[in-house]
This record gives C-alpha cells, structure tokens and sequence, in this order.
C-alpha cells in the first residue's frame, strides 16, 4: 500500500497564522504539524509517500522533508495543487502515481496518539473497497458523523447539525484503484469543494465500506482551539505511535 498526504488548503481558520505559511508547517508542541502524518503511515509500513501541497510555501515542504529518509521512507513525492478544491480534489492528484496500488489518504493535520498497523493489515488482504476509522467524539457536528446498522456504516453525514452519532470520521482513508474514477462523478459540495464524505457514501452504496474503531487519542490540528489541544496531547508524552 502506498501513503497520500494532502497537506494543501489555505487554512483560512488559523488565519493570520497562515497568512506566510502552509498550516501543516505551523508548530504541534515541538515538531511541525506535518511530521505526525509522515510517522503515522512510517509505523504502519507505508513507505512511498505522496505529499500533495499548494499554495505559496510549496518550497518549504521540499526543504523540511527532502526524500523523506530521515523518516524511514522508500521514497517521497510531491504534488501540487492549484486553488482550494477540496480533499477528493486534492486525492485526484494522485492517480497517475498510486497505479494499481491501494492507497491510505492522511489528512494532514490530523494526529493519533497509536497507530494504524492492524487496519492497514486488514485492508491489504482483502480485494476491493474502503476502509475508514471511526472515534467517539463529544463535537460531532464538526466533522463528517456515521451512523451504524448493526455492524455496518449506512450512512455519513459532513457536520450535520443535528448528528444521529457520535462517531467521527476521522481523516485517515483507505481506497482502492475505485475512488479515482468515483471522485470523477462528484459534484461541489455547498462549500464549493469535492467532498471526502461523499467518496466514502459512494463505496457505502457499493456494499464495500468497512471501518475499525480508532484506539487511542486522536485530533485535528486545523483551528485555534484544536492546535492549541493537539499541542498539548503531544507534550503529554503522546503520538509515539509505538502502540
Ligand atoms: C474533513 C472531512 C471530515 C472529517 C475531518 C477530519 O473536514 O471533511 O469528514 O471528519 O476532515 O479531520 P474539514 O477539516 O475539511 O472541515
């Protein structure tokens, strides 16, 4: 399996943080935000790594992480967006260079105290489909919520208002060859960007989502509040990812 890290977007919700910079370059307590993505596919054996960037700080990515030895990568590529179309937009980027390969998609500014070891095994047995992983939250309504039938995921909603659970998707995807011709048929969403929940509904309808539950912490590191909160998970003594 190969890893994809989408690290672009204008972060306009850490503005005027990102104002100079790319949000996944800004500090997580004593490492930047985007070592976390890098170490969370490292541990679970994903060694060939596509970063897709944008904007004006591209540069800075290349300078930090240059072919990704130091952190235990085969190899380290890189992929440029133009504009803000969203996460499957960004995904598109990485067509021609995951093959025939199945991919797990890292957003990057999401961070787990564990790793994913178990459920990349998982999926890489089985043929065809997705996987997600789902967390507990006490704030559904900022994320992208599934509701469960029995143990299967019937449905998920981008921040409903009113959440049927309070089960998060948490920004870490598996997919097969499948999503790059099921981001084709997508259409904006109201906040004019593809979406990645509906990718993950179109694999729902498909009969071949499947998702694990996430052990351990895990945050998004994309507002004020949730920086400040990844900060202090991490000074904790947190996201080793040896467990
Ligand atoms: C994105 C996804 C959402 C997911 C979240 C995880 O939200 O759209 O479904 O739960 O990442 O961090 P965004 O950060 O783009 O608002």
């Amino acid at each position: 399996m190969k890893g994809v890290i989408l690290a672009g977007g204008l972060g306009s919700r850490l503005a005027p943080l990102t104002k100079v910079t790319n949000k996944h370059l800004l500090p997580v307590y004593n490492k930047p935000m985007v070592f976390f993505p890098i170490e969370c596919l490292v541990t679970a054996g994903i060694k060939d790594v596509l970063l897709v960037t944008g904007g004006n700080s591209a540069g800075d990515f290349l300078r930090l992480l240059g072919n990704g030895r130091e952190f235990g990568l085969n190899s380290l590529n890189y992929a440029y967006q133009v504009g803000e179309g969203g996460i499957a937009e960004a995904l598109r980027l990485a067509e021609q260079w995951s093959g025939n390969d199945k991919i797990c998609v890292v957003l990057g500014d999401n961070i787990i105290e564990k790793n994913i070891r178990a459920a990349v095994t998982s999926f890489d047995k089985v043929e065809r489909g997705a996987r997600i992983l789902l967390k507990k939250v006490h704030d559904p309504e900022r994320f992208g919520v599934a509701s469960l039938q029995g143990d299967r995921v019937v449905k998920i909603v981008e921040k409903p208002k009113q959440p049927e659970s309070d089960l998060a998707v948490i920004g870490i995807y598996m997919y097969d060859r499948q999503v790059f011709d099921i981001i084709k048929t997508l259409k904006p969403s109201n906040r004019g960007e593809l979406e990645i929940t509906d990718v993950n509904n179109a694999y729902i309808e498909r009969g071949q989502l499947t998702y694990d539950i996430l052990d351990g912490w895990w945050t998004d590191a994309g507002t004020f509040e949730s920086l400040v909160h990844a900060s202090e998970l991490v000074r904790k003594g947190g996201a080793n990812h040896a467990d």
